[in-house]
């Protein structure tokens, strides 16, 4: 029998499947959804807790499961949809995760590229109309210090940030979403612990990882399908406005201004993640810490955000 596999990011939504799920073990697929199972509650909860990034459908059902997604993906971005923002939510973070992971994994296919690209636009619309869509985007915790989810959230705070900075250019806001989602590209294929404190990495590790930003721009400016500041992004994110970040130690008005936002959400949600600091202290926390670090007013700004 033959597979296609299918990333399990996008199997959110309430509605019902109209396909068999199956998982891998070993050389065998076992069937483990059923037609008619949809993906609330528990029975996400326990699919996350397996840590399946990918799961298998038949050949088949390929079209059953793509009508499923898009269903999912447009009921989710409906504003007069009556169902929960919690639950919509779910689902479009599913779908941002798994376009970004699309293009980590596949940087070469511009279809990969444009879809994700789009992708960014109509989520950048959807955090502007709905005023508690960032809250309730920031609940949905990375408690697998996911690379994609933790670009997910970059990309969520970039955007809130850029909207209190009165950033109104739809399509600038859309590349710097799509920058955020990407900015680690870098880390890919990498072995470090990519949420372990700079800290308490060894002399190594540290070294290792401090050329994420250059090895991830170097690996996409050959992709003709990228934007230039969606690279600028990539190489510019760990810089810091007084010159003391990497790789090149550009102070602030030498860095792209979208890159000075995407260094500001990135070092809040790697705090987070590294630190484990929770949400509500996280602002005060990032205040203190990194205070000179970045624009004075994106401190405010991100404290007020993180509610
Ligand atoms: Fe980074
Ligand atoms: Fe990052």
């Amino acid at each position: 029998m033959e597979f296609v596999s299918i990333r399990t990011a996008t199997l959110r939504g309430d509605q019902k499947i109209d396909f068999d799920l199956y998982i891998q073990i070993g050389a065998k697929y076992i069937a483990y959804i059923r037609k008619g199972d949809s993906f609330e509650g528990k029975r996400l909860d326990r699919l996350r807790e397996k840590k399946l990034k990918k799961m298998f459908i038949r050949p088949e059902d390929e079209q059953a499961y793509r009508g499923y997604v898009t269903q999912n993906i447009e009921q989710a971005y409906d504003t007069k949809s009556p169902k929960p923002l919690e639950n919509r939510v779910a689902v479009i973070q599913g779908a941002q995760q798994n376009s970004t992971e699309a293009v980590l994994e596949n940087p070469e296919s511009q279809a990969n590229y444009d879809q994700a690209k789009d992708g960014a636009g109509r989520y950048v619309e959807f955090l502007m109309k709905e005023e508690k869509a960032v809250q309730a985007m920031l609940n949905i915790e990375n408690t697998e210090h996911d690379l994609a989810h933790h670009g997910v959230t970059v990309s969520t705070l970039s955007v809130a940030l850029a909207n209190k900075l009165g950033l109104t250019d739809q399509a600038k806001v859309q590349l710097l979403a799509l920058g955020a989602l990407l900015h680690d590209f870098g880390h890919m294929k990498k072995t470090y612990p990519l949420f372990k404190p700079l800290k308490d990495m060894s002399k190594e590790e540290k070294a290792e990882y401090m050329k994420h930003p250059q090895v991830g721009a170097e690996s996409v400016q050959t992709h003709r399908h990228f934007d230039k500041v969606v690279i600028q992004i990539i190489q510019q994110h760990e810089e810091l406005v007084d010159g003391s970040g990497y790789p090149k130690g550009l102070i602030e008005k030498n860095t792209d201004p979208l890159a000075v936002i995407v260094s500001s959400a990135n070092d809040l949600d790697r705090m987070m993640l590294s630190q484990k600091i929770n949400r509500n202290e996280a602002g005060k926390t990032f205040m203190i810490d990194r205070l000179g670090l970045h624009p004075l007013d994106h401190f405010k700004m991100l404290k007020a955000i993180m509610g």
